[in-house]
């Protein structure tokens, strides 16, 4: 070893590593998804997601406080109607139950963190689609975009400063944006999925929403082959009216999220998704991973690909092992 130059230097210390770390990861832009299901009166565990529950509407103000307390970002509410039908009525009533949810988050949070709420259909359709249904059976594009449309401006309504599109429907942003501002919901934020992929890793999710889906989202979430058209997908949104772009999953699609960090001028987000969290979970019940370090270093790994803000399921520890 005759060179001077001595990389290991800036390693070793917990000091020195700590100085240099290129990528900080804070608390403020964590954002933790919720789960609120109509009839409960307590919080029920999801076998899938250890750790993670469905909540009552009391048990969720509880936790919107935590989240609150913790110094989240925010929290991204999902909810599961007692009934479902073709059309997702229960989505776009204001005591439906996603709705009623916005509501008492907005009260909890009290303007300490972003009230952020799902806006799809999957939840409340009984086949379990993110959109309604044309005559083939197909998800028929633009009459699902009339129902986003409405949901909407029910979310709006009801409290929610930043609607999160998840249905991966063509000129949903759009769509979405217009019929916000034509009800003068002016300052209503939209989180666009823009790089939704069909992807596996949503496993524990639909177990959490009793998702009633047969079959798959192939021909709307993207193919796991493709990259450019991410950056396609977030472009797109971004000239349509969204606020934030979002890639998701997160770890297996780091290189799309790096494209569209440098490409965007808008924040960009990542969804660290269920079958994200609950491979870790797994591994490190059996003993096979250290469960602390391996969460710390997915989000850590997320944000130095370029996401600006993260949804994670871990995001209350989380802000502990960052602080
Ligand atoms: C659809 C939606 C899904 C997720 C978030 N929004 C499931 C899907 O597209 O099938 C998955 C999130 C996760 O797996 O954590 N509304």
């Amino acid at each position: 070893m005759t060179s001077a130059i001595r990389p290991r230097r800036l390693r070793a210390t917990p000091a020195m590593r700590r100085l240099v770390a290129e990528t900080r990861v804070s608390a403020s832009q964590l954002v933790l998804p919720v789960f609120v299901r109509e009839g409960l009166d307590e919080p029920r565990p999801i076998n899938s997601l250890p750790g993670v529950s469905q909540h009552s509407l009391d048990s969720l103000a509880d936790v919107v406080d935590a989240a609150a307390n913790a110094g989240l970002g925010g929290v991204m509410l999902f909810a599961v109607p007692q009934v479902r039908d073709a059309v997702g009525t229960q989505a776009s009533l204001p005591e439906g139950i996603l709705n009623r949810a916005i509501s008492v988050a907005n009260e909890a949070a009290a303007g300490r963190l972003v009230v952020m709420a799902d806006l799809c259909l999957d939840e409340f359709t009984d086949h379990g689609h993110c959109g309604v249904l044309g005559e083939d059976g197909s998800v028929d594009n633009d009459a699902t975009l009339e129902v986003y449309a409405s949901m909407a401006l029910a979310q709006a309504a009801a409290g929610a400063e930043v609607l999160g599109l998840s249905g991966m429907m063509d000129g949903q942003v759009a769509a979405v944006r217009e019929a916000l501002e034509g009800a003068g919901h002016t300052n209503t934020a939209i989180l666009a999925y823009s790089a939704k992929y069909a992807s596996a890793f949503y496993g524990p999710f639909r177990d959490a929403v009793e998702s009633q889906l047969e079959g798959d989202r192939r021909t709307y979430q993207m193919n796991p082959a493709n990259r450019s058209e991410g950056l396609l997908e977030a472009a797109l949104d971004e000239t349509e009216g969204a606020d934030i772009v979002m890639v998701k999953p997160a770890l297996p699609y780091l290189d799309v999220l790096a494209d569209v960090a440098a490409a965007s001028a808008i924040p960009v987000a990542a969804y660290h998704v269920s079958g994200e969290y609950a491979q870790i979970e797994a591994a490190a019940a059996n003993g096979w991973i250290d469960r602390r370090t391996a969460h710390v270093e997915a989000v850590t790994s997320i944000a130095r690909a370029g996401a600006d803000i993260i949804l994670t399921y871990a995001a209350l520890e989380l802000s502990e092992w960052l602080a």
